[in-house]
């Protein structure tokens, strides 16, 4: 069941994934080779501290951290650890809090020092599909628009989807109907309304888009070892058309 969202609730989701967007953009400047993945969820949890909001995903289903953090061949559910960053790396950046009983949620993909031509494609190509997404979330519109709009600007540029993940409805709950899939067929699934709020977070892969679960339970990652990207937002569908929550203003 799809939970639409009242202006007042839209509100308090507007602080939350403001608040979301702030800290993420923080560890974004701290990325560099030499530095640690866990450096940076202890930062995570310093900046959690300081502007009192609890971190949603730890403690969720058991996840021990803070912050994701997927490298390179890693799709995403990486889990923080010692290995320092090296030039070349990409590193998904993925955040969430719960503030006042509403959630926020987004992530990035940002490169360590110098990256490969493909590597820095694979980026902006897996962001311009989130923004292509973006675009289809307004009142009138379907789900599969969404979809397909991700799916279209992926498989164009001769990347592919990740099938066994999927974007989410988000509110009171970190994860709420409707499924987001970033792969679909335009004019089909449910209706878009005014309310909705939806967290579409394109993950995508420079090789085949098969993943599978690491034994700690956690990490996804590609089956060939290629790299993969991701990119989310947390979006609301006004009367006006989409509002990303999650932008730094
Ligand atoms: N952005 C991811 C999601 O929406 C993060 C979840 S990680 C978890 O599902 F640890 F909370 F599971
Ligand atoms: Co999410």
């Amino acid at each position: 069941m799809v939970i639409l969202k009242l202006p007042d609730e839209i509100e308090k989701l507007r602080t939350s994934n403001l608040i979301v967007a702030e800290i993420l953009n923080k560890i974004r400047e701290r990325v560099r080779p030499g530095v640690t993945t866990s450096e940076l969820d202890g930062y995570c949890e310093e900046l959690c501290r300081k502007r009192r909001v609890k971190a949603a995903f730890k403690g969720y289903r058991g996840y021990p951290f803070a912050l994701c953090t997927s490298v390179n061949g890693e799709v995403v559910h990486g889990m923080p650890s010692d290995r320092p960053l090296v030039p070349g790396d990409i590193l998904s950046l993925d955040f969430g809090v719960n503030y006042k009983g509403y959630y926020g949620d987004a992530a990035i993909t940002v490169p360590v020092g110098a990256v490969s031509a493909e590597a820095m494609r694979l980026l902006k190509v897996t962001e311009a599909g989130l923004y292509d997404a973006i675009r289809q979330a307004k009142a009138g519109n379907r789900l599969g628009d969404v979809s397909a709009a991700v799916q279209g600007r992926v498989e164009t540029a001769g990347f592919s989807v990740v099938r066994d993940f999927v974007g989410h409805g988000i509110g009171r709950s970190l994860h709420e109907d409707p499924q987001i899939p970033n792969y679909g067929v335009r004019g089909r699934g449910i209706e878009l309304k005014p309310g909705m709020v939806l967290a579409i977070e394109p993950m995508v892969n420079e090789g085949s888009y098969e993943v599978r679960v690491l034994p700690d339970g956690w990490t996804v990652v590609t089956k060939d070892g290629k790299l993969s990207a991701h990119f989310e937002h947390s979006v609301a569908i006004t009367e006006n058309g989409p509002e990303i929550l999650s932008r730094i203003q």
